[in-house]
């Protein structure tokens, strides 16, 4: 496995790649790797024939009051763990090498990333989109692996790319979860052994929420009112958000369907921020 650090490097060897008609899948990441992350790796080895991830933790797209300098990381141990997947490049460009003096350029994805995530997080978006076109212009990938837990990231790439004629194909890969229910995450290594327990909150009250749309319950306001009594029965949750949302374009639903999709967003004492999501047509999760 290669590892750069210059983007400069990064985008002779995807010109190389393109030369002899090699194809290449990009996974974006901010490191600490879990199962989660290294799904996405052997996806993106079944859609091309060369596999970069790049790991950058973007300041950009934290608040001021957010995680930046506390994010978990460690980059032998994920670079160790990259190259058992196979993965051709490592990308692990410094922060002055992505925003140099003078880098003033941002590109937004406007009303889809204002509200639920991007109601409390405000610029966060714009951090992810600007990054993530950066990333696209200096790996050239002909794909781009993105996990569907990031669900509103997600559909804000899709619409980036699709607005941008970016030319990226987007593969979306679904919630990867531990055995009990919980969603992988790199920010579960915050979860001490209690509020671990509490973060089982979401998955459950997801559950919950397919099993009474199972059983014919389809008024929103109904679901919404037994997901948030379930969150709440956990202690030290908050609730972010609650919103029964259309996959497709991320507008809230009053009447339930098999398109709709749960989200939540549910801070554990006052200071883990967790989001989750499932579609109700679903069973378990
Ligand atoms: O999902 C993430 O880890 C980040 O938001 C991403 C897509 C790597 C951009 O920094």
């Amino acid at each position: 496995m290669i590892v750069f650090n210059s983007s400069s490097e990064m985008t002779d060897w995807a010109k190389g790649q393109a030369r002899l008609g090699r194809k290449i899948a990009l996974v974006p990441t901010m490191g600490f790797f879990h199962r989660g992350h290294l799904e996405l790796m052997q996806t993106a080895g079944r859609h091309a024939d060369e596999v970069v991830v790049s790991l950058f933790v973007n300041p950009i797209q934290f608040g001021v009051n957010e995680d930046l300098d506390s994010y978990p990381r460690d980059f032998q141990r994920d670079a160790d763990l990259a190259q058992q997947e196979g993965v051709s490049v490592l990308f692990a460009p410094d922060v002055d090498d992505m925003y140099p003096e003078g880098f003033q350029t941002t590109v937004s994805v406007s009303s889809l990333s204002r509200h639920l995530c991007g109601a409390d997080r405000p610029g966060h978006f714009n951090g992810v989109t600007t990054v993530v076109s950066k990333l696209f212009n200096i790996v050239r990938p002909d794909y781009a692996v993105f996990g569907q837990k990031d669900f509103q990231q997600l559909a804000v790439i899709q619409r980036m790319v699709k607005d941008l004629n970016m030319g990226v194909e987007i593969v979306a890969h679904p919630i990867v979860r531990e055995k009990d229910g919980l969603a992988m995450s790199s920010r579960n290594t915050y979860l001490k052994p209690e509020q671990r327990k509490t973060a089982l909150s979401l998955s459950r009250a997801i559950a919950m929420a397919q099993s009474l749309f199972n059983d014919g319950e389809g008024q929103t306001t109904v679901l919404k009112r037994e997901v948030e009594k379930e969150i709440l029965s956990f202690p030290g949750t908050s609730i972010d958000y609650v919103e029964f949302v259309n996959q497709n374009t991320l507008e809230p639903m009053s009447i339930a369907d098999n398109r709709t999709l749960l989200v939540m967003a549910v801070t554990i004492d006052n200071h883990i921020r967790l989001i989750d999501n499932g579609q109700l047509a679903l069973i378990s999760c």
